[in-house]
């Protein structure tokens, strides 16, 4: 019987999930469909329910309806805990599990495929909200040296890093709190390339075998080219990470984790 799977967000139209799950599953024979859903938030939940109800197997949700999920799950899991939020559900006779993705799929391409090992790197994570908070609980399981959040307000930093601070070294701080130090990985969360068509003005230094690495992704983006200008020998955009939080979803559906790197080629060729 072919299993059925959906992205729920709003808007939708824009989703690769379909087209990355597609072919996950042709890569190792399943009989699946993947289907795109746009829901408002006053039908997320009962079109959650009814899609569970018709037989649906998990969904991958995306904004603005991730903390929605949350709330709706009846079991989350550690690291969807940590990110207070959720992209991936699964159905079964146990209830509604809901999980997170986005962390180890960004700390997979970072290690795996971009291989720049994490332990012992000096880290700085610009920006403080949903994004940022998705991938801290995976980066600090990596065991870097230290990790600084950055963000316009310092607080939700500050917030943010005190909420982290049993699992590693963890500081918050505004924008300022960066400059004058040396960073071997810098992350950039902030959805202000989305909003002002530019990265937020930080000042910080990369390290000669630096990466840069931005969450969004669409090629070259104003933090990719500000972070060359600071020293990176490498900014790389967020489509590695896509690709990777969906194949990590699909293990959590299905048991067995596809290989990205096909994927991904054929993704950067489109
Ligand atoms: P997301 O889920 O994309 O992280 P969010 O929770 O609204 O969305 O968080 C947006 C992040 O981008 C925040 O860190 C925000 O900074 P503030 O906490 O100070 O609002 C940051 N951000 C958005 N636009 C920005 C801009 N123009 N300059 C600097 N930071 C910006």
């Amino acid at each position: 019987m072919t299993d059925l799977y959906a992205v729920i967000g709003n808007p939708i139209a824009q989703s690769k999930s379909p087209l990355l799950h597609t072919a996950f599953a042709r890569q190792l024979g399943h009989d699946l469909r993947y289907e795109a859903i746009l829901a408002e938030p006053d039908t997320f939940r009962e079109t959650v329910l009814a899609f569970a109800a018709a037989g649906g197997r998990g969904m991958n949700v995306t904004a603005p309806f991730k903390l929605m999920a949350a709330e709706l799950a009846d079991t989350l899991t550690e690291r969807a805990r940590a990110a207070g939020a959720v992209n991936t559900l699964k159905f079964g006779p146990e209830g509604i599990l809901g999980d997170n993705t986005d962390g180890v799929g960004l700390v997979g391409d970072i290690q795996d495929r971009l291989g720049v090992s994490l332990a012992g790197r000096r880290v700085l994570v610009i920006g403080a909200g949903g994004a940022a908070r998705g991938i801290l609980l995976p980066l600090l399981r990596a065991q870097p040296a230290d990790v600084l959040v950055v963000n316009r307000t310092a607080a939700r930093a500050q917030a943010l890093a005190d909420a982290m601070a049993a699992l590693g070294r963890i500081q918050g701080g505004p924008l300022n709190a960066a400059r004058g130090r040396e960073y071997d990985v810098v992350i950039h969360a902030t959805s202000a390339g989305l909003n002002a068509g530019e990265a937020p003005a930080v000042d910080y230094r990369v390290a000669d075998d630096g990466l840069a690495y931005d969450l969004a992704y669409g090629g070259d983006t104003p933090f990719m080219r500000q972070a060359r200008d600071r020293g990176a020998a490498r900014a790389v955009d967020g489509l590695g990470m896509l690709v990777g939080q969906a194949a990590e979803s699909y293990r959590v559906w299905r048991g067995v984790l596809p290989d990205v790197r096909p994927v991904l080629e054929q993704l950067a060729l489109a």
